[in-house]
């Protein structure tokens, strides 16, 4: 290993000032505007619970649920289909309140996006405004990393959630 350390290190790291130089330069944050429509009850479902609590925590600590969502223009049931929203979201909390933790990956399936996602992470909870990580994504949005405000709406039809979504993305 030595005799390679004295000659080679210093093209290798011109190698990595020269990429990641060029990374920098090629960054751009895009803001994206959409919102989530999950359906929890009823013949057509869009989220279903696959492990119940065992214990009687009245959040249903431990429990998880498995979703594959739609992603809307708007908050209208009928506005344009524009992406999935597909995880899992454990009750990861044990205060009583539901708290879930959410591990999504949405896929967007119109327009420029098409056919990239984003990794969305974080704490999902019935509070009208909260936020979560954007930590990584494909396509378009290769190396991305941002984040998520998330606001849930209120007077929407019985057994759904729906939530305005403004994510910003380095990218
Ligand atoms: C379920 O979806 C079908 C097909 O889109 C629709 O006809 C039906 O009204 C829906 N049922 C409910 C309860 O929303
Ligand atoms: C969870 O509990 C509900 C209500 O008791 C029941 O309907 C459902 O089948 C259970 N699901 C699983 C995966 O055990
Ligand atoms: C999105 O991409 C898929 C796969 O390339 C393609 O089949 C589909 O037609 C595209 N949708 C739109 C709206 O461009």
């Amino acid at each position: 290993m030595a005799y390679y350390c004295s000659c080679k290190p210093s093209l290798l790291f011109l190698l990595f000032l020269i990429s990641a130089t060029a990374q920098a330069r090629d960054t751009v944050t895009t803001h994206l505007h959409f919102f989530f429509h999950e359906e929890y009850s009823g013949p057509n479902a869009t989220v279903i619970t696959v492990v119940n609590s065992t214990t009687s925590n009245p959040g249903g600590f431990g429990s998880i649920a498995v979703a594959d969502n739609d992603l809307r223009e708007g908050s209208s049931l009928d506005s344009k289909l524009i992406g999935r929203a597909q995880g899992i979201a454990p009750v990861v909390s044990q205060s009583g309140q539901m708290t879930w933790l959410g591990l999504f990956n949405f896929v967007f399936t119109e327009g420029e996006y098409n056919g990239s996602s984003l990794t969305v992470v974080g704490l999902a909870t019935l509070e009208a405004v909260t936020e979560r990580s954007i930590i990584g994504g494909t396509g378009k949005f290769r190396m991305a990393r941002g984040y998520a405000i998330h606001t849930l709406l209120s007077g929407v039809p019985e057994g759904r959630f729906i939530v305005e979504f403004d994510a910003y993305v380095e990218h």
